[in-house]
Formats: C-alpha cells, structure tokens, sequence
C-alpha cells in the first residue's frame, strides 16, 4: 500500500490540491468533466483552501468539474451549520466558478421512504458521469472511509447507514452534545469508492496514528474498513508525519 509522509499538513494538502488541479486541467484540455468525489471534515480542509487559492490567483476553473460527496448525516436540514451542504459551501464552493447543478451531495432532508430510491441514484449519477476520476478520503477512529463503519461490506452501495457510537463521540463537540449527532447518516458504499479510479486517503495529527497503524499494517477485515483500500491498486495514503508515527 503506498504510503507517502510530508512534515506537515500543510505540504501535504498542497501536493494533494495539485493533484485534483491537474486532473481538471487535464480534462478540460481533452473537452471532458473532471469527476471528483469530495470529502468533508477537519482533515480535507487545506486542499480546499489550495484550490480556492488557486482559483482566485492562478485561474484554475471548475466550469468543468462535477463533485459527489461521499456523505451527508440523516437526517439533517441542508442548511444546519453541521451540514455537510454548508461545508462544503462554506470551505469550497462557494468561492469557485462551479455550477451549482454539478455538485451532488446526499440528500440529509429525504422523507424515510425515498433514501433508497436516492441511494440507487447516487450510483447511477456516478456512473452515468463516467465514474469518479478521484476520490478523496479521511479516515475516522473507528476505521471508517465515508462513513462505512465497521461491519460494512466491500461490495456496499450507497446506502443509509447507523453510525458507530465512537464516530458519534468524536462528532459530539460540533453539534453541541453527542446526544445532537445524528445516528445515521447516507454514504458512498466500500463498493462506490473502489470504482473511482485513484483513490487519496489523507490523515493528520497523533489521533489518527494508531487508526492509520491498523489500515496499512493490520489484516485486512470489515473491522476496519480502511483496511479493505489494501486491496486496491490505485489508492495512496498522504499522511503528515504525526499520523505516520506508528508505521513501523
Ligand atoms: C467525511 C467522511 C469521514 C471523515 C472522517 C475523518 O466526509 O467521510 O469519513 O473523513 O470521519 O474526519 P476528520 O477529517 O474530521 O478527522
């Protein structure tokens, strides 16, 4: 599993903004749309603000991108500060030249009985794009990628999902309370993200260290989902030297 360490995050979200940057140029020179499965979260950040940096100063444009975001929490109004709608606004697309009609993230407002219907949809959306020529991912204490939490299956779909209680602790500060975080959230399937065809896991700060250890070094098993990127010959790990410190 190719694991590559930078001194710091910060280094390490510019090489990863370089990386989506050349794949949209990449795909506008040949006329296409570049397809980029997006994350939320502390850890993507940086790259967002890489991007936006490089848009207003070096006229990178997204006129040809479409975005799929791996995750939104179910239920949950699209306009709460903790969703993941206004995340991505607030740190991306809001200071880019995106049309709003290619950004896709789940649907947290769904009435209960249309999700699967949505679900089926998010995956053929994907596909009918071509399929997602980068994914990028963070990976959270239980092991999870998206919100694949422990016990999910590699061949997993979009689909709603109950969070792990651990997930739900490390969300708690941000909804004021653990009791506020939603139990259940719609994501991208173990399944939807090895279909992208380059995959970049990122992870930050001694927090993620052990969680990181067990990706690249452990068995891999639906204990921890991460470890099933093992099997796959387009991921890397980026990770700041801090998270790396367990690798042996
Ligand atoms: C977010 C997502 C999650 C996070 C993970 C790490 O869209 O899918 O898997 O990447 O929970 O979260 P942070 O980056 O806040 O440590």
């Amino acid at each position: 599993l190719p694991v590559t360490v930078y001194p710091d995050m910060l280094a390490a979200s510019k090489v990863v903004a370089g990386r989506i940057a050349g794949i949209i140029k990449q795909k506008t020179q040949r006329g296409e749309k570049a397809v980029l499965g997006l994350a939320t979260g502390a850890t993507p950040i940086a790259v967002y603000k890489e991007l936006v940096r490089l848009h207003q100063q070096e006229g990178l444009s997204f006129k040809n991108v479409t975005t799929f975001n791996l995750d939104e929490y179910y239920p949950m109004s699209a306009t709460a500060v903790q969703s993941y709608k206004v995340f991505m606004n607030k740190h991306l697309f809001d200071h880019v030249d995106i049309a709003p009609e290619n950004i896709n993230i789940p649907d947290g407002e769904l009435a209960q009985e249309d999700v699967a219907a949505f679900c089926l949809d998010y995956e053929k959306k994907i596909s009918g794009y071509g399929g997602l020529d980068l994914q990028i991912l963070g990976i959270g204490r239980t092991g999870h990628i998206g919100f694949n939490e422990p016990g999910s299956a590699p061949n997993s779909g979009t689909r709603l999902v109950s969070l792990d209680e651990l997930t739900r602790s490390d969300a708690a500060h941000d909804f004021g309370g653990k009791a506020n975080v939603p139990s259940k959230a719609i994501t991208m399937g173990i399944g939807t993200i090895f279909k992208a065809r380059e995959i970049i896991l990122m992870a930050w700060n001694a927090k993620k260290a052990e969680i990181v250890r067990k990706a690249v070094e452990g068995d891999a098993s639906a204990d921890i989902p991460a470890t099933y990127l093992q099997h796959s010959d387009n991921v890397e790990f980026i990770l700041d030297e801090d998270a790396a410190s367990a690798l042996t």
